[in-house]
C-alpha cells in the first residue's frame, strides 16, 4: 500500500514539475505550486537581535477552525502534499497541536520550523502523536552561549532535551537543525554542522543566509549589510568555510542545502545586492504563501497579495486574472533572493523528501 502510494506521490510530482516549467516557458499557469507555506503566527517570545518578529502583536490571524478548512479545501485540490509552517513562533499559536493533528488525519505532510521554546517534555509528547513529520530547530551555534546571545533568551538547552526525548522516544520524526550564516557563526559552519549530526544526532542540517532583520524595512537600504553587525566581514574565510561544508555534503553527510545554494551563497556575501543568481526565479509558477490573516502571496518580498483564503477558494486564488496579473508583474525579478523559503524545490528534492518520509512513517 505505501508503495503504491509512494509511486502515486513521484507520478503527480514529476507530472507537475513538467507543468511547472511548462508554465515557465510559455508565462502561462499550467500547474499546480509544488510549495506550500504558511506563517501560522506572528507571534513569537523570544528576543532575536536579527529578527524583530517578536515586537508584532497577534492580529487578525484565523483561527484553528478556520484554518481546519483551508486545508481541507488545499487537500481537496493538492491531493498528498507537504506544507512547510513557520511564523512567529508555530508552537505559541493557540491549538497548534490541533492543527497539526487534522494534518495527519487528512494526509498532509508537515514540516515546522522552530526556536523550541515551548517544546517541553509534555509538549514532545504530542510532537509525538500527531507530528510534525519534520521538525526543524533552529540553533545557529555548537556553543550555547553564542547562540543564546543571538537569541536574546536562553533557548539552547530547551532544544536540545527536546531533541533527545524525541530520539529517545520514537525514530519516525525527521529532526534538523537549521542555522543562520552571520558574523557569529560563520567561522564554524562545519564544527557546528558536524555536532547537530555526530553529537546532536539529528538527521539534516541547513544553512540560512544573513537576510534583512526580519518584520523592518532595513531591507529598503540598499547598503543595508554595511550597517547590519550581523553581517559577515571577512567573505573570504566565509567562502573558503563553505568549500568545506561542500567537501562534507560531497562526502555523503547530510547538509540540506543544495550544492548550487551553497555556491550561491559564497557569491552572495561576497556580493549581496548583485550576486548570480542560481536559477531563475520560479516563485510564481512554484511557490504558495499564506500569512496568518490568510493572504495569499508568490514572495514574502514583492509581497503583492493575490486572495484571502477566509474568503476564496485556494485553487480560484491560484487561477485567478489576478494571480496572472501579479505574475506578469513579477516577472524578470532579480533581487538576490537566497532564503531556503525562495527556492521552489527540485524535482530531485521533492522525491527524496518524500522518500525520507516513506522510510520513516509510510506514507498511510
Ligand atoms: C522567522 S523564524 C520563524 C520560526 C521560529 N520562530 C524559529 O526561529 O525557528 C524562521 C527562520 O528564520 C531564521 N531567521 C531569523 N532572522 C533571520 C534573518 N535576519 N536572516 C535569515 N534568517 C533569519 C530563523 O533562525 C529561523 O530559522
Ligand atoms: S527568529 Fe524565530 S524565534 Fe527569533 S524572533 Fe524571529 S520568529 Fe521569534
Ligand atoms: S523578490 Fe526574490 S523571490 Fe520574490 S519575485 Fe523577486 S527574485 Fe523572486
Amino acid at each position: 500500500m505505501t508503495l503504491l502510494k509512494d509511486i502515486e506521490f513521484a507520478a503527480y510530482q514529476g507530472t507537475n514539475h513538467l507543468a511547472k516549467q511548462l508554465s515557465y516557458t510559455l508565462d502561462r499557469r499550467l500547474n499546480k505550486p509544488s510549495q506550500v507555506s504558511l506563517l501560522i503566527t506572528d507571534i513569537c517570545a523570544a528576543r532575536c537581535t536579527m529578527c524583530d518578529m517578536w515586537k508584532l502583536q497577534e492580529n487578525n490571524e484565523l483561527s484553528i477552525d478556520e484554518w481546519k478548512g483551508v486545508l481541507d479545501r488545499l487537500r481537496e485540490w493538492l491531493g498528498p502534499f507537504f506544507l512547510v509552517i513557520s511564523g512567529g513562533e508555530p508552537f505559541q499559536k493557540r491549538g497548534f497541536f490541533d492543527f497539526l493533528a487534522h494534518c495527519r488525519e487528512i494526509g498532509i505532510k508537515t514540516k515546522v520550523s522552530t526556536n523550541g521554546m515551548y517544546l517541553t517534555p509534555k509538549a514532545c509528547e504530542r510532537v509525538l502523536e500527531v507530528g510534525p513529520d519534520f521538525l526543524s530547530f533552529s540553533i545557529d551555534h555548537h556553543a550555547r552561549e553564542v547562540h543564546d546571545r543571538i537569541r536574546g533568551v536562553p533557548l539552547y538547552d530547551r532544544c536540545l532535551e527536546a531533541i533527545d526525548f524525541l530520539k529517545a522516544h520514537d525514530e519516525s520524526v525527521v529532526l534538523g537543525i537549521a542555522s543562520v550564516i552571520m558574523e557569529e557563526t560563520a567561522r564554524d559552519l562545519v564544527a557546528t554542522a558536524e555536532w547537530a549530526l555526530d553529537e546532536v544526532g539529528v538527521d539534516r542540517v541547513l544553512f540560512q543566509p544573513l537576510y534583512p532583520t526580519f518584520a523592518t524595512d532595513e531591507g529598503l537600504d540598499p547598503g543595508w549589510f554595511d550597517r547590519n553587525p550581523h553581517w559577515p566581514r571577512d567573505t573570504a574565510a566565509l567562502r573558503a568555510e563553505i568549500e568545506r561544508l561542500r567537501a562534507m555534503k560531497r562526502a555523503g553527510r547530510p547538509v540540506w542545502n543544495p550544492d548550487e545554494h551553497l555556491v550561491a551563497l559564497q557569491h552572495y556575501f561576497e556580493d549581496p545586492a548583485s550576486h548570480p543568481r542560481p536559477d531563475e526565479c520560479m516563485v510564481r509558477y512554484s511557490t504558495y504563501n499564506i500569512d496568518p490573516r490568510g493572504d495569499v502571496m508568490f514572495c514574502w518580498t514583492v509581497d503583492d497579495r493575490v486572495g484571502n483564503l477566509r474568503h476564496e477558494h485556494p485553487r480560484a486564488i491560484w487561477e485567478s486574472a489576478l494571480a496572472q496579473q501579479v505574475r506578469d508583474k513579477m516577472k524578470g525579478c532579480k533581487a538576490p533572493c537566497l532564503l531556503n523559503c525562495y527556492r521552489g524545490r527540485s524535482l530531485r528534492e521533492q522525491v527524496g523528501l518524500f522518500k525520507l518520509f516513506a522510510e520513516r512513517q509510510g506514507f498511510g
